[in-house]
């Protein structure tokens, strides 16, 4: 008997309204609107102002199963990708199944940074192909303006804010749903990439406040240069070991960290740069939505089509990184 295989049968996605601009950002600190574009590719990014991470959470949700036409009941599990959570407990997960009265699912956080998603998504499929779970949430949502120092240029261009959803169910025939994964860390990247404040190592006090210990630090340079290689590497890694060229792949569906990354990760594959989804233009990096924000945006529109075959790819805090190869089975949405 072939393996049970979990598939993405729906996607949905949440964005605050209010926009934060580069023109905005020349206002707050010493930057300009041309380094921020070339530097990076973002023109714009989303800002909640009223709400926490579980809202952004809830409003993708919602999105994700209309479109299924399910209801919250009808969920056995949710597993929400987050570094912002609403608080270090209960959950996002338990606050997010309250807010949507998904009575019936158990959940939990899961915490990888700008991987977050693939780290969730394959942590979800497991419940699937054990049988034990029909339909599994995996939410990848980050409030990162809670933790960014906008008096920091080098960190407050990157972030947004912003949910995105996809349901897990067991795809209806072989060779669909998700195929492959790959998924790496390395704790000697924490020196690069953290917030120290405000956890068991450097409890809440005013010097850690007064230090601004509890945002996001990054050493850009240093991270980039890991970044850009690691995330190619491992999705020409997981083309390689299944057989697959630039041709065979349709989308890759990249974290949106920086544009440069994007590009040498599609140059690695061998993919025609129409073949990308890019939209970090628009939102900035929001941490573990941005491949669900992606996915979500290219299904409503009709460029993601059943049959479509997909790598998603991942860099982030810890650092994580990881690859994920699936065929596309959601009825498409144009
Ligand atoms: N506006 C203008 N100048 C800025 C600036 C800003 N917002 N932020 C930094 N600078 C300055 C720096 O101070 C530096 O000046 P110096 O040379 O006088 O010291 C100069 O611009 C160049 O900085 P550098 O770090 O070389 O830029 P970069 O080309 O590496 O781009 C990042 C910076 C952050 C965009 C880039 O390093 C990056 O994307 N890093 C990886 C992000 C990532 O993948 N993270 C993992 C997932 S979150």
């Amino acid at each position: 008997m072939s393996k049970r295989r979990a598939t993405i049968t729906a996607v949905g996605h949440w964005v605050p309204e209010r926009k934060l601009t580069n023109a905005d950002l020349e206002k707050m600190v010493d930057t300009t609107d041309e380094w921020i574009r070339t530097r990076t590719g973002i023109l714009e990014r989303r800002i909640l102002d009223n709400g926490a991470t579980s809202d952004l959470a809830v409003g993708a949700l919602r999105v994700m199963l209309e479109r299924r036409g399910i209801g919250a009941m009808d969920l056995d599990l949710i597993i929400v990708a987050t570094i912002s959570p609403d608080m270090f407990f209960p959950s996002t997960a338990c606050l997010v199944q309250e807010k949507i009265g998904a009575k019936n699912a158990w959940g939990f956080d899961l915490s990888a940074a700008c991987s977050g998603f693939p780290f969730a998504l394959v942590t979800g499929m497991q419940f699937i192909e054990n049988g034990t779970c029909k339909k599994v949430a995996v939410v990848g949502a980050d409030k990162m303006s809670s933790i960014t120092d906008y008096s920091d240029r080098n960190n407050c261009i990157l972030f947004g804010d912003a949910g995105g959803a996809v349901l897990l169910e067991p795809a209806a025939n072989d060779g669909e749903g998700i195929l492959d994964h790959i998924l790496r860390c390395d704790g000697a990247g924490e020196r690069y990439l953290h917030m120290r404040g405000g956890g068991s190592l450097n409890p809440p006090t005013h010097e850690t406040v007064d230090k601004k210990m509890h945002y996001i630090f990054q050493d850009g340079k240093s991270v980039f240069k890991v970044a850009v290689v690691k995330m190619a590497d491992i999705s020409a890694e997981i083309m390689e070991r299944n057989g697959l060229t630039g041709k065979d792949v349709d989308w890759l569906v990249p974290h949106q960290a920086n544009l440069r990354i994007i590009d040498a990760t599609a140059k690695r594959m061998g993919l025609d740069p129409s073949k990308v989804m890019i939209n970090i233009e628009k939102y900035g990096n929001t941490t573990a939505a941005t491949i669900p924000l992606c996915l979500s945006e290219w299904w409503e529109t009709g460029k993601l089509r059943k049959g479509h075959t997909i790598v998603m790819a991942s860099f982030g805090a810890g650092y994580t990184w990881g690859a994920v190869l699936m065929k596309w089975t959601a009825e498409n949405g144009r």
